[in-house]
């Protein structure tokens, strides 16, 4: 892959960001989701490459654009896979929360995990843990560990969990083991790739999200020398054919190798709302401000991205509602 890839991808997820963000706190998650998605196709189809959506807004007839098979780019250039969350965090947005983001993930052809749209059990960490997480050891064995490769108590660690019912046994373990944790009610993509940022505090994420968000969270973390585990836990008996026919053992886990192949992967992120690591969508009446990171894994560089949009000057781009 082209290193200036990187940059022309943060355009991508800059106007997808842009565009949803105007629907902050408005009750309306479709909308700012069909904002997003409408802003990233346009800009896709600026950028040389030549790409295939492998994890995207759903199947070609359930999506009108970046669908499964969907092709981006100008049709010159790399031939790359894309996975897309032109908005991750519907619901976020629509109640003006925490952590909505917009991003992206790409890796040369064949090299992403196609994830089908279910539910993955994950556990994630940053650099310092890497190589101590076990998604089949109870909660507190695996916390032993991260706080001996952290240097930390238990009591010191902060752990990501989604606040849905299905999650009381591990929020009762890590009660009981003592550990501090940050319940999010929505966006466990940022909340694995928090792991990895020691501002931002947070040590370790368990529990049940959406498998294609899995991939993606892997992808950042594949760049920022992290690791992600994840088990498929599909929820029906149509979930579990799809598995099979597509090859998928659900009693395996995937790791990194699995989620994303190979040593070279880009993912690009930008915040919609204000979140630990990235603040949301500024509007400044004749520019906006957008604030982003990108990383390649094969060279490890992250960088953090703010960006000043004239909204006169870019009449073309969709920006503005
Ligand atoms: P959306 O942006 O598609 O609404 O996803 C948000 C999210 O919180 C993901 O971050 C997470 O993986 C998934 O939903 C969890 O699913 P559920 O809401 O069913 O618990």
């Amino acid at each position: 892959m082209e290193r200036s890839l990187s940059m022309e991808l943060v355009r991508v997820t800059e106007a997808a960001a842009i565009k949803s963000a105007r629907w902050m706190g408005r009750g309306k998650k479709n909308e700012a989701d069909d904002a997003a998605t409408t802003a990233m196709r346009t800009v896709f189809d600026t950028i040389p490459m030549r790409g295939t959506v492998v994890i995207g807004e759903g199947e070609m007839d359930e999506a009108p654009m970046l669908y499964i098979g969907e092709k981006l780019g100008t049709g010159q250039g790399p031939q790359v896979d894309v996975a897309v969350d032109p908005l991750e965090g519907t619901n976020i947005v629509a109640s003006g929360g925490w952590n909505a983001l917009s991003v992206l993930a790409v890796a040369d052809h064949g090299n992403l995990l196609h994830a089908p749209d279910m539910y993955m059990d994950k556990i994630a960490v940053g650099p310092e843990a890497v190589g101590q997480i076990d998604i089949n050891a109870s909660v507190q064995d695996n916390l032993k560990s991260v706080a001996k490769a952290k240097n930390k108590d238990i009591e010191d660690l902060v752990a990501t969990v989604l606040n849905r019912p299905r999650h009381e046994k591990i929020i009762a373990e890590l009660r009981e083991a003592g550990a501090r944790i940050k319940l999010i009610d929505d966006g466990d993509v940022a909340g694995a790739i928090n792991t990895a940022f020691d501002h931002t505090g947070v040590d370790i994420l368990f529990g049940l999200g959406g498998a294609p968000e899995g991939v993606i969270a892997a992808v950042a973390l594949k760049c920022l020398g992290g690791e992600i585990q994840g088990k498929l836990n599909p929820q029906n008996d149509q979930e579990v054919e799809r598995c099979k026919k597509m090859g998928l053992d659900l009693n395996k886990v995937l790791r990194m190798e699995d989620l994303v192949k190979g040593d070279d992967a880009i993912f690009a992120a930008t915040g919609v709302t204000d979140g630990e690591l990235l603040r949301g969508v500024q509007f400044k009446g004749t520019y906006g401000l957008t604030y982003s990171v990108v990383m390649r894994a094969k060279s490890g560089t992250v960088r953090f991205i703010d960006g000043r949009h004239s909204f006169k000057k870019k009449p073309n781009l969709v920006i503005k509602p």
